[in-house]
């Protein structure tokens, strides 16, 4: 029986980067998801009609909200809710699963690599029907009913088993537990040389995969050693954990630094990397070799062509501001466009639907193509694992190649995590007011060309998208980036961006913060961070 339930406006349900996130305790709340979720039935349009993907990352808190997602949804009379078996996707399965069925919208619980469990964070992602996270067009709707709502729509019905594939129904509603692998793999299947990959591990090609206690347990393991004959024990931290073990399932080498270290010892494997709690992150480390997420871009834009599903090469490339300039490189180099884009995997929709780019990166070790409209860190290790059976090189051999042929920009991030959020504001606004007097300005040996906060018209639908973040430009040698973290959920968290161009090997270090030493300082001159933040140091350096 379908019921109306009165309610009232929460506040502070604004999607950010990502979706909502906030701590789980919020999401228990009474009405606190079911307001969201009401909110985004009605800024698509209401789903009456209509089907829909729903699945998670696993995560504290995960089951309960699917259970009360497919009740809301038969509530609004929704034609299908396609649900993963145990409320398991991944956010790139779920997009998969949208565009592969023809779905109209998707559901995705996760707060990507934030902590999960009780006391940690929870977060709901609407897609719509290409696979892709919601446009701001959407999020504001979304926001704007949050602030109005007074009812919801749910059914009154008993919990679906979700551990049993198959269909059932809930009043007006078909709900239908999938296996959340299956079409997963079947796609990667269709983009990847796997005999080369299968025959690169039966000659002895060793790697260990971090699925962190997170989604990618399940997809590692059937693909890499299931289908692809790599060793068992190559996945590990395989088991899907609601609190994913205690551990931050954030592919950088400071959270996955298990992995790291094994890399960097002496009998270190072939190829190691790592993927975050839903599944959409990538890390990639060689033996001995760390592989930044932004040169990751750039090699596998260089080498794409070496996989059958690229076979015919790349439309174009795009990257997120902050991302560093290497796959512009690549780009020019193979008469391509790259595209510039603000932070968030959303602005690489219209490019990848209209076949404007093929290939999308962030420096937040999120890579994808237009097989799906979200990052895919599996897609992106399968990748890497084409190129090397094709080269026949090791990562690190690879890489120096890159770097001969392109240059090497040397690029990291620094963030002040848990600031206060009218400190961090004020010193993006004081940031802000200087800008227009930079260019022309000698700072530790270089000169400012340009210096903006970055505003972004999308070429497809003439939207603009302002204040994406303060860029200062050092010609094409050097960029200093600065903006405020949109996924937080306590207070804010400042991130700092550098990147320096060098293509003189004699001048190539291997210490990237020693390289980057000259900006950092200029970006504590330009921003005074110590000031206005009172912190001395970065909580994390990636
Ligand atoms: C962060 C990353 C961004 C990514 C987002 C979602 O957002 O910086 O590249 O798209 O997570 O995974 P931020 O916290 O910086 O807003
Ligand atoms: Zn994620």
């Amino acid at each position: 029986m379908t019921k109306t339930i009165d309610t009232q406006p929460i506040s502070g349900q604004r999607p950010g980067t990502s979706g909502l996130r906030a701590k789980t305790r919020a999401f228990m709340e009474p009405g606190y998801l079911e307001n969201f979720i009401q909110a985004g039935f009605n800024a698509l349009g209401g789903v009456e009609g209509k089907s829909l993907v729903l699945g998670g990352d696993g995560r504290f808190y995960n089951e309960r909200a699917i259970q009360i997602i497919m009740k809301m949804a038969a509530g609004n009379k929704a034609a299908r809710v396609v649900v993963g078996r145990e409320g398991i996707l991944s956010t790139p399965a779920a997009s998969a699963e949208i565009r592969v069925r023809g779905c109209d919208a998707g559901i995705i619980l996760s707060a990507s690599h934030n902590p999960g469990g009780e006391n940690e964070d929870f977060g709901v992602k609407f897609n719509i029907s290409n696979g892709g996270p919601a446009p701001e067009s959407v999020t504001d709707a979304i926001y704007e009913f949050t602030t109005t709502i007074t009812t919801y729509q749910t059914h009154d019905a008993d919990d679906v088993d979700l551990s049993a594939l198959g269909e059932s129904s809930m009043g007006p509603t078909v709900i239908e537990v999938v296996d959340p692998v299956e079409n997963y793999a079947k796609l990667m299947r269709t983009l990847f040389d796997y005999d080369a990959i299968r025959a690169m591990f039966a000659g002895g090609f060793k790697m260990r995969f971090d699925a962190m206690h997170a989604v990618t347990g399940p997809y590692a393991s059937a693909i890499l050693e299931g289908e692809l004959g790599a060793a068992a024990g190559t996945v590990f931290n395989g088991k899907p954990l609601p609190d994913f073990g205690g551990g931050h399932p954030d592919p950088n080498p400071v959270h996955a630094h298990q992995l790291m270290k094994e890399m960097f010892s002496a009998d270190a494997p072939e190829l190691g990397a790592a993927s975050d709690g839903d599944g959409d992150r990538n890390m990639i480390v060689g033996r001995h070799c760390y592989v930044t997420p932004s040169d990751s871009l750039a090699a596998l834009a260089a080498n794409a062509h070496l996989a059958p599903g690229y076979a015919d090469g790349l439309a174009g490339v795009a990257r997120s501001m902050p991302t560093s300039r290497a796959v512009d490189r690549v780009a020019q180099a193979l008469g391509i466009s790259a595209f510039e884009t603000p932070t968030g995997w959303k602005f690489f929709g219209n490019l990848l639907d209209t076949n404007k780019a093929t290939l999308c990166g962030e420096e937040s070790a999120g890579t994808s193509s237009n097989h799906v409209r979200e990052k895919d860190g599996l897609w992106a290790v399968l990748l890497w694992l084409n190129i090397l059976a094709a080269r026949g090189l090791s990562v690190a051999e690879l890489m120096q190649d890159h770097w001969s042929r392109f240059g090497r920009d040397y690029y990291s991030r620094h963030d002040y995590e848990g600031v206060d959020k009218a400190a961090a504001e004020a010193l993006m606004a004081a940031l802000r007011d200087k800008l227009p007097e930079l260019p022309g300005t000698p700072i530790n040996g270089m000169t400012v060309t340009a210096a903006d906060d970055f505003s972004y018209t999308d070429p497809v639908d003439g939207s603009t998208s302002a204040k994406q973040g303060v860029r200062i430009v050092f010609g094409d040698m050097a960029r200093v980036v600065f903006r405020l973290s949109g996924t937080g959920t306590v207070g804010a968290t400042l991130r700092v961006y550098m990147e320096k161009f060098e293509d003189d090997p004699s001048q190539q270090n291997e210490d990237t913060q020693q390289m980057l030493s000259v900006l950092a300082d200029a970006a504590q001159s330009l921003a005074g961070i110590k000031e206005h933040l009172s912190r001395d140091a970065p909580d994390v350096m990636t």
